[in-house]
Protein backbone atom coordinates (compact mmCIF):
# COMPACT_ATOMS: atom_id res chain seq x y z
CA UNK A 1 0.00 0.00 0.00
CA UNK A 2 1.24 3.59 -0.88
CA UNK A 3 1.85 5.48 1.82
CA UNK A 4 1.66 9.54 1.81
CA UNK A 5 2.66 12.32 4.01
CA UNK A 6 1.42 15.29 3.35
CA UNK A 7 2.81 17.89 5.89
CA UNK A 8 1.11 21.93 6.18
CA UNK A 9 1.68 24.11 9.07
CA UNK A 10 -1.90 25.72 7.96
CA UNK A 11 -5.21 24.32 8.10
CA UNK A 12 -5.47 23.34 3.85
CA UNK A 13 -5.54 20.68 1.25
CA UNK A 14 -8.67 18.49 3.03
CA UNK A 15 -9.52 16.92 -0.70
CA UNK A 16 -5.90 16.18 -0.97
CA UNK A 17 -5.91 13.91 2.10
CA UNK A 18 -9.60 12.39 1.19
CA UNK A 19 -8.49 11.47 -2.70
CA UNK A 20 -5.54 9.97 -1.14
CA UNK A 21 -7.27 7.93 0.94
CA UNK A 22 -10.11 7.30 -1.87
CA UNK A 23 -6.91 5.93 -4.19
CA UNK A 24 -6.15 3.42 -1.39
CA UNK A 25 -3.33 5.26 0.05
CA UNK A 26 -2.23 5.22 4.16
CA UNK A 27 -2.39 8.70 4.79
CA UNK A 28 -0.16 10.11 7.21
CA UNK A 29 -0.62 14.13 8.37
CA UNK A 30 1.99 15.64 10.07
CA UNK A 31 0.98 19.45 11.19
CA UNK A 32 1.33 21.38 13.95
CA UNK A 33 -0.20 21.55 17.90
CA UNK A 34 -2.34 24.57 17.56
CA UNK A 35 -4.21 23.06 14.52
CA UNK A 36 -5.25 20.00 15.93
CA UNK A 37 -8.54 21.14 16.49
CA UNK A 38 -9.19 22.17 12.97
CA UNK A 39 -11.91 20.08 10.56
CA UNK A 40 -9.40 18.00 9.18
CA UNK A 41 -10.87 15.05 7.39
CA UNK A 42 -10.17 12.83 9.94
CA UNK A 43 -12.15 9.73 8.05
CA UNK A 44 -9.20 9.90 5.78
CA UNK A 45 -6.36 9.96 7.77
CA UNK A 46 -4.64 7.07 9.15
CA UNK A 47 -2.22 8.51 11.25
CA UNK A 48 -1.86 12.25 13.02
CA UNK A 49 1.26 13.64 14.32
CA UNK A 50 1.83 17.09 15.90
CA UNK A 51 4.72 18.96 16.17
CA UNK A 52 5.16 22.48 18.17
CA UNK A 53 6.56 24.15 15.53
CA UNK A 54 7.19 22.69 11.51
CA UNK A 55 9.70 25.67 10.41
CA UNK A 56 12.25 23.85 13.08
CA UNK A 57 14.13 21.88 10.31
CA UNK A 58 16.31 19.95 12.30
CA UNK A 59 13.21 18.76 14.60
CA UNK A 60 11.08 17.46 11.70
CA UNK A 61 13.87 15.68 10.28
CA UNK A 62 14.37 13.59 13.72
CA UNK A 63 10.61 13.33 13.97
CA UNK A 64 9.60 12.33 10.05
CA UNK A 65 13.35 9.80 9.91
CA UNK A 66 12.02 8.66 12.97
CA UNK A 67 8.47 7.91 11.39
CA UNK A 68 10.48 6.06 8.45
CA UNK A 69 11.97 3.65 11.03
CA UNK A 70 9.04 1.67 10.69
CA UNK A 71 6.89 3.14 7.37
CA UNK A 72 8.15 3.01 3.84
CA UNK A 73 6.92 6.89 2.96
CA UNK A 74 6.65 6.72 -0.80
CA UNK A 75 5.92 10.51 -1.11
CA UNK A 76 6.28 13.56 1.18
CA UNK A 77 3.50 16.38 -0.29
CA UNK A 78 3.75 19.77 1.39
CA UNK A 79 0.25 21.40 1.75
CA UNK A 80 1.56 25.26 2.73
CA UNK A 81 3.65 27.40 0.51
CA UNK A 82 6.13 27.38 3.79
CA UNK A 83 6.44 23.50 3.87
CA UNK A 84 7.59 23.22 0.69
CA UNK A 85 11.50 23.39 1.25
CA UNK A 86 10.90 21.92 4.14
CA UNK A 87 9.47 18.50 2.43
CA UNK A 88 12.53 19.16 -0.52
CA UNK A 89 14.71 18.85 2.11
CA UNK A 90 13.40 15.34 3.69
CA UNK A 91 13.00 13.96 0.49
CA UNK A 92 17.06 15.35 -0.44
CA UNK A 93 17.61 13.71 2.99
CA UNK A 94 15.80 10.50 2.32
CA UNK A 95 16.53 10.50 -1.34
CA UNK A 96 13.17 10.07 -1.81
CA UNK A 97 11.01 11.13 -5.56
CA UNK A 98 10.19 14.57 -5.52
CA UNK A 99 11.55 17.85 -6.36
CA UNK A 100 14.68 18.59 -4.10
CA UNK A 101 15.78 21.79 -2.86
CA UNK A 102 17.38 23.18 -5.78
CA UNK A 103 14.85 22.50 -7.67
CA UNK A 104 11.98 24.18 -5.34
CA UNK A 105 13.99 27.23 -4.39
CA UNK A 106 13.04 28.29 -8.31
CA UNK A 107 9.50 28.40 -6.66
CA UNK A 108 9.36 29.80 -3.34
CA UNK A 109 12.86 32.26 -3.65
CA UNK A 110 11.13 35.19 -5.64
CA UNK A 111 15.03 36.16 -6.77
CA UNK A 112 15.82 32.68 -7.94
CA UNK A 113 12.98 32.81 -9.80
CA UNK A 114 13.10 36.56 -11.25
CA UNK A 115 17.04 35.21 -12.27
CA UNK A 116 15.81 31.85 -13.99
CA UNK A 117 12.99 33.95 -15.95
CA UNK A 118 15.08 37.04 -16.71
CA UNK A 119 17.63 33.78 -18.41
CA UNK A 120 14.89 33.00 -20.69
CA UNK A 121 14.14 36.22 -21.69
CA UNK A 122 10.62 36.47 -20.66
CA UNK A 123 9.27 39.71 -19.63
CA UNK A 124 9.23 40.81 -15.60
CA UNK A 125 9.35 43.61 -13.97
CA UNK A 126 13.20 44.70 -13.54
CA UNK A 127 15.15 43.63 -10.35
CA UNK A 128 17.65 43.41 -8.26
CA UNK A 129 19.09 41.65 -5.63
CA UNK A 130 20.11 43.63 -2.55
CA UNK A 131 23.43 41.81 -1.78
CA UNK A 132 25.74 44.39 -2.87
CA UNK A 133 25.17 48.15 -2.54
CA UNK A 134 27.50 49.51 -5.00
CA UNK A 135 24.98 47.34 -7.52
CA UNK A 136 21.83 48.79 -5.91
CA UNK A 137 22.73 51.71 -6.10
CA UNK A 138 23.44 51.90 -9.94
CA UNK A 139 20.55 49.99 -10.22
CA UNK A 140 18.03 52.76 -8.31
CA UNK A 141 19.51 54.93 -10.76
CA UNK A 142 18.79 53.25 -13.74
CA UNK A 143 15.73 52.18 -12.86
CA UNK A 144 12.52 54.82 -12.04
CA UNK A 145 10.87 54.80 -8.97
CA UNK A 146 8.76 53.64 -7.18
CA UNK A 147 9.91 50.19 -6.10
CA UNK A 148 9.10 47.49 -4.00
CA UNK A 149 11.35 46.18 -1.33
CA UNK A 150 9.71 42.26 -0.97
CA UNK A 151 10.82 39.19 0.97
CA UNK A 152 12.21 36.55 -0.95
CA UNK A 153 10.78 34.14 1.07
CA UNK A 154 7.63 35.15 2.33
CA UNK A 155 3.95 34.58 0.57
CA UNK A 156 0.54 36.95 1.59
CA UNK A 157 2.10 39.89 0.35
CA UNK A 158 3.68 39.94 4.01
CA UNK A 159 6.32 42.53 4.42
CA UNK A 160 6.35 43.82 0.83
CA UNK A 161 7.02 47.66 1.35
CA UNK A 162 6.09 50.44 -1.11
CA UNK A 163 9.07 52.47 -1.82
CA UNK A 164 8.89 56.15 -3.36
CA UNK A 165 12.58 56.90 -3.26
CA UNK A 166 16.36 55.82 -2.29
CA UNK A 167 16.22 58.45 1.05
CA UNK A 168 13.16 55.65 1.95
CA UNK A 169 15.52 52.79 0.20
CA UNK A 170 18.29 53.29 1.85
CA UNK A 171 16.93 53.92 5.28
CA UNK A 172 14.74 50.48 5.02
CA UNK A 173 17.53 48.92 4.18
CA UNK A 174 19.76 49.97 7.16
CA UNK A 175 17.14 48.68 9.33
CA UNK A 176 16.83 45.34 7.91
CA UNK A 177 20.48 44.91 8.64
CA UNK A 178 21.33 41.10 8.76
CA UNK A 179 18.14 40.52 6.73
CA UNK A 180 18.40 42.65 3.42
CA UNK A 181 19.96 39.81 2.11
CA UNK A 182 16.83 38.11 1.90
CA UNK A 183 15.03 40.95 -0.14
CA UNK A 184 14.81 41.39 -4.01
CA UNK A 185 14.33 45.50 -5.23
CA UNK A 186 11.96 45.76 -7.76
CA UNK A 187 10.53 47.96 -10.32
CA UNK A 188 6.76 48.59 -8.82
CA UNK A 189 4.70 48.23 -12.24
CA UNK A 190 1.10 48.86 -11.97
CA UNK A 191 -1.22 47.09 -13.18
CA UNK A 192 -4.01 44.50 -13.35
CA UNK A 193 -3.18 40.76 -11.23
CA UNK A 194 -4.20 37.69 -13.08
CA UNK A 195 -3.88 34.16 -12.09
CA UNK A 196 -2.76 31.08 -14.15
CA UNK A 197 -3.42 27.66 -11.97
CA UNK A 198 -2.06 24.68 -13.52
CA UNK A 199 -1.47 21.21 -13.37
CA UNK A 200 1.53 19.90 -15.09
CA UNK A 201 2.43 15.58 -16.15
CA UNK A 202 5.49 14.60 -17.55
CA UNK A 203 6.64 17.73 -18.31
CA UNK A 204 3.59 18.64 -19.91
CA UNK A 205 0.98 21.09 -18.91
CA UNK A 206 -2.30 19.77 -19.12
CA UNK A 207 -4.79 22.18 -17.44
CA UNK A 208 -4.64 25.50 -16.95
CA UNK A 209 -7.50 28.21 -15.73
CA UNK A 210 -6.89 32.06 -15.73
CA UNK A 211 -8.36 34.07 -13.32
CA UNK A 212 -7.97 37.96 -12.22
CA UNK A 213 -8.27 39.59 -8.90
CA UNK A 214 -10.47 42.44 -8.97
CA UNK A 215 -8.23 44.41 -7.42
CA UNK A 216 -4.02 43.89 -6.74
CA UNK A 217 -3.22 41.82 -3.94
CA UNK A 218 -0.59 44.12 -2.29
CA UNK A 219 -3.81 47.02 -2.27
CA UNK A 220 -6.17 44.65 -0.53
CA UNK A 221 -4.01 43.99 1.65
CA UNK A 222 -2.11 46.85 2.26
CA UNK A 223 -5.20 48.99 2.11
CA UNK A 224 -8.22 46.73 3.08
CA UNK A 225 -10.85 45.46 1.44
CA UNK A 226 -12.76 42.11 -0.09
CA UNK A 227 -10.26 40.13 -1.50
CA UNK A 228 -12.18 38.78 -4.90
CA UNK A 229 -10.88 36.85 -8.15
CA UNK A 230 -13.12 35.98 -11.11
CA UNK A 231 -12.40 33.12 -13.75
CA UNK A 232 -11.71 34.31 -17.56
CA UNK A 233 -13.04 31.46 -20.21
CA UNK A 234 -10.90 30.09 -21.83
CA UNK A 235 -11.11 31.31 -25.23
CA UNK A 236 -10.77 34.77 -24.16
CA UNK A 237 -7.56 36.88 -25.52
CA UNK A 238 -5.99 37.42 -21.90
CA UNK A 239 -6.81 33.96 -21.06
CA UNK A 240 -5.09 32.62 -24.43
CA UNK A 241 -2.04 34.98 -23.99
CA UNK A 242 -1.52 33.84 -20.46
CA UNK A 243 -2.12 30.14 -20.94
CA UNK A 244 0.46 30.11 -23.12
CA UNK A 245 3.05 32.41 -21.16
CA UNK A 246 2.38 29.95 -17.95
CA UNK A 247 3.70 27.11 -20.05
CA UNK A 248 7.26 29.12 -21.12
CA UNK A 249 7.46 30.12 -17.58
CA UNK A 250 6.78 26.38 -16.52
CA UNK A 251 9.34 24.94 -19.68
CA UNK A 252 12.14 27.40 -17.95
CA UNK A 253 11.89 26.88 -14.22
CA UNK A 254 11.85 23.10 -14.89
CA UNK A 255 8.60 22.25 -13.90
CA UNK A 256 7.58 18.95 -14.56
CA UNK A 257 4.94 17.61 -11.97
CA UNK A 258 2.11 18.88 -10.03
CA UNK A 259 0.20 21.95 -9.48
CA UNK A 260 1.29 25.54 -10.16
CA UNK A 261 0.02 29.10 -9.11
CA UNK A 262 1.80 31.98 -11.04
CA UNK A 263 0.81 35.53 -10.85
CA UNK A 264 0.96 37.99 -13.27
CA UNK A 265 0.75 41.77 -14.16
CA UNK A 266 -0.62 43.14 -16.93
CA UNK A 267 1.17 46.94 -17.21
CA UNK A 268 -1.33 49.82 -17.28
CA UNK A 269 1.53 51.56 -19.11
CA UNK A 270 1.43 49.27 -22.21
CA UNK A 271 -1.16 46.61 -21.67
CA UNK A 272 1.88 43.71 -21.57
CA UNK A 273 1.60 41.05 -19.43
CA UNK A 274 5.01 40.31 -17.44
CA UNK A 275 5.76 37.76 -14.82
CA UNK A 276 4.85 38.34 -10.97
CA UNK A 277 5.64 35.17 -9.27
CA UNK A 278 5.01 31.24 -9.19
CA UNK A 279 4.43 28.91 -6.59
CA UNK A 280 4.61 24.77 -6.60
CA UNK A 281 1.55 23.91 -5.12
CA UNK A 282 -1.94 24.73 -5.19
CA UNK A 283 -3.32 28.36 -4.89
CA UNK A 284 -4.37 29.57 -1.55
CA UNK A 285 -7.60 31.56 -0.74
CA UNK A 286 -10.19 29.03 -1.40
CA UNK A 287 -8.90 29.63 -5.30
CA UNK A 288 -9.14 25.31 -5.56
CA UNK A 289 -12.64 26.15 -4.39
CA UNK A 290 -13.25 28.36 -7.43
CA UNK A 291 -11.97 25.74 -9.73
CA UNK A 292 -13.62 23.34 -8.68
CA UNK A 293 -17.05 25.03 -9.48
CA UNK A 294 -16.25 27.03 -11.92
CA UNK A 295 -13.97 24.01 -14.11
CA UNK A 296 -15.25 20.83 -12.49
CA UNK A 297 -12.08 19.38 -10.82
CA UNK A 298 -10.25 19.83 -7.66
CA UNK A 299 -6.78 20.50 -8.10
CA UNK A 300 -5.99 19.04 -4.54
CA UNK A 301 -8.08 16.13 -5.43
CA UNK A 302 -6.10 15.95 -8.55
CA UNK A 303 -2.92 16.25 -7.35
CA UNK A 304 -3.57 12.87 -5.12
CA UNK A 305 -4.71 10.91 -7.81
CA UNK A 306 -1.31 11.87 -9.98
CA UNK A 307 0.66 11.14 -7.43
CA UNK A 308 -0.88 8.21 -6.33
CA UNK A 309 -1.47 7.00 -10.15
CA UNK A 310 2.52 7.36 -10.38
CA UNK A 311 3.55 5.74 -7.93
CA UNK A 312 1.81 2.84 -9.06
CA UNK A 313 3.08 3.42 -12.67
CA UNK A 314 -0.45 4.11 -14.29
CA UNK A 315 -0.61 7.19 -16.08
CA UNK A 316 -2.77 10.23 -15.29
CA UNK A 317 -5.86 11.31 -17.34
CA UNK A 318 -7.46 14.82 -17.05
CA UNK A 319 -11.02 14.54 -15.70
CA UNK A 320 -13.87 16.03 -18.40
CA UNK A 321 -13.72 19.87 -17.99
CA UNK A 322 -16.66 22.11 -17.50
CA UNK A 323 -16.02 25.74 -18.48
CA UNK A 324 -18.66 27.99 -15.98
CA UNK A 325 -17.44 31.33 -15.08
CA UNK A 326 -17.36 32.25 -11.69
CA UNK A 327 -16.29 34.51 -8.84
CA UNK A 328 -15.24 34.14 -5.45
CA UNK A 329 -14.80 36.67 -2.75
CA UNK A 330 -13.82 36.68 1.20
CA UNK A 331 -13.03 39.38 3.77
CA UNK A 332 -12.36 39.62 7.29
CA UNK A 333 -15.98 40.21 9.16
CA UNK A 334 -16.55 42.25 11.95
CA UNK A 335 -19.11 39.54 13.34
CA UNK A 336 -18.07 36.18 14.94
CA UNK A 337 -20.21 34.72 12.17
CA UNK A 338 -21.35 36.46 9.82
CA UNK A 339 -24.73 35.83 8.50
CA UNK A 340 -24.70 35.59 4.78
CA UNK A 341 -28.22 34.38 4.14
CA UNK A 342 -29.57 37.52 2.44
CA UNK A 343 -26.78 36.31 -0.66
CA UNK A 344 -29.40 34.39 -1.81
CA UNK A 345 -29.10 34.17 -5.39
CA UNK A 346 -29.30 30.81 -7.13
CA UNK A 347 -25.91 31.35 -8.81
CA UNK A 348 -24.04 31.03 -4.70
CA UNK A 349 -22.84 27.60 -4.65
CA UNK A 350 -20.24 28.14 -1.96
CA UNK A 351 -20.31 29.80 1.16
CA UNK A 352 -17.14 29.89 3.44
CA UNK A 353 -18.00 28.36 7.02
CA UNK A 354 -15.14 30.18 8.88
CA UNK A 355 -15.28 32.33 12.00
CA UNK A 356 -14.89 36.17 11.34
CA UNK A 357 -14.75 35.35 7.76
CA UNK A 358 -17.54 36.00 5.18
CA UNK A 359 -16.94 34.33 1.92
CA UNK A 360 -19.21 32.86 -1.00
CA UNK A 361 -18.53 31.58 -4.60
CA UNK A 362 -20.78 32.24 -7.43
CA UNK A 363 -20.96 30.40 -10.69
CA UNK A 364 -22.85 29.82 -14.03
CA UNK A 365 -22.76 29.79 -17.86
CA UNK A 366 -24.22 33.40 -17.95
CA UNK A 367 -20.38 35.95 -18.19
CA UNK A 368 -23.13 38.73 -17.63
CA UNK A 369 -24.76 37.48 -14.60
CA UNK A 370 -21.52 37.11 -13.22
CA UNK A 371 -19.96 40.53 -13.64
CA UNK A 372 -23.35 41.93 -12.45
CA UNK A 373 -23.48 39.69 -8.89
CA UNK A 374 -19.62 40.16 -8.36
CA UNK A 375 -20.00 43.63 -8.50
CA UNK A 376 -22.37 43.96 -6.37
CA UNK A 377 -21.99 41.54 -3.85
CA UNK A 378 -18.57 42.88 -3.25
CA UNK A 379 -19.85 46.10 -2.98
CA UNK A 380 -22.28 44.38 0.09
CA UNK A 381 -19.48 42.92 1.00
CA UNK A 382 -17.96 45.95 2.04
CA UNK A 383 -21.04 47.66 3.66
CA UNK A 384 -22.17 43.98 5.41
CA UNK A 385 -19.81 42.52 6.53
CA UNK A 386 -15.81 43.83 6.20
CA UNK A 387 -13.49 44.31 8.93
CA UNK A 388 -10.14 46.00 8.75
CA UNK A 389 -7.26 44.62 9.95
CA UNK A 390 -3.21 46.04 9.90
CA UNK A 391 -1.20 44.53 7.33
CA UNK A 392 1.35 41.89 8.52
CA UNK A 393 4.63 42.20 8.65
CA UNK A 394 6.01 38.54 8.87
CA UNK A 395 4.68 35.06 8.54
CA UNK A 396 6.33 34.63 12.41
CA UNK A 397 4.16 37.06 13.93
CA UNK A 398 0.83 35.80 12.59
N1 LIG B 1 6.93 44.48 -9.04
C1 LIG B 1 5.68 44.70 -8.69
N2 LIG B 1 4.94 45.66 -9.29
C2 LIG B 1 3.65 45.89 -8.93
N3 LIG B 1 3.02 45.23 -7.97
C3 LIG B 1 3.68 44.26 -7.33
C4 LIG B 1 5.05 43.94 -7.66
N4 LIG B 1 5.43 42.95 -6.86
C5 LIG B 1 4.40 42.65 -6.07
N5 LIG B 1 3.33 43.43 -6.35
C6 LIG B 1 2.03 43.43 -5.68
O1 LIG B 1 2.17 42.75 -4.46
C7 LIG B 1 1.39 41.56 -4.45
C8 LIG B 1 2.15 40.44 -3.75
O2 LIG B 1 3.36 40.21 -4.41
P1 LIG B 1 3.91 38.76 -4.61
O3 LIG B 1 2.88 37.95 -5.28
O4 LIG B 1 5.24 38.84 -5.23
O5 LIG B 1 4.09 38.33 -3.07
P2 LIG B 1 3.43 37.21 -2.18
O6 LIG B 1 3.81 37.56 -0.79
O7 LIG B 1 3.81 35.90 -2.71
O8 LIG B 1 1.92 37.38 -2.32
P3 LIG B 1 0.75 36.31 -2.39
O9 LIG B 1 1.11 35.16 -1.52
O10 LIG B 1 -0.41 37.13 -1.94
O11 LIG B 1 0.65 35.92 -3.83
C9 LIG B 1 1.09 41.29 -5.91
O12 LIG B 1 -0.07 40.54 -6.09
C10 LIG B 1 0.96 42.68 -6.46
O13 LIG B 1 -0.29 43.25 -6.13
MG1 LIG C 1 1.65 36.64 -5.04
Amino acid sequence: MAILLAMSSYFKGEELLREAKRQGAHVILLTEEKLRHDPWPWEAIDELFLMPNLSNLTDVIHGVAYLARTRKIDRIIPLDEYDVETAAFLREHMRMTGPGLSATKLFRDKLAMRVAIKAAGLPEPQFTPVINHDDVREWTWRVPAPWVLKPRLEAGAMGIKRVPNEGELWQLIEQLGDQQSFRVLEQYVPGDVYHVDAMTVNGETVFATVSRYGRPPLNVSHDGGVFMTYSLPDDHPEAQALIAFNRKVIQALGHTHGPTHAEFIKAHHDGQFNFLEIAARVGGAHIADLIEHTRGINLWGEWARLELMTIRGEAYQLPPIKNLHGALMVCLARQHQPDLSAYDDPEVIWRLDKARHAGLIVASPDAERIAFLRNSYVERFSHDFLAVAPAKDSHTQA
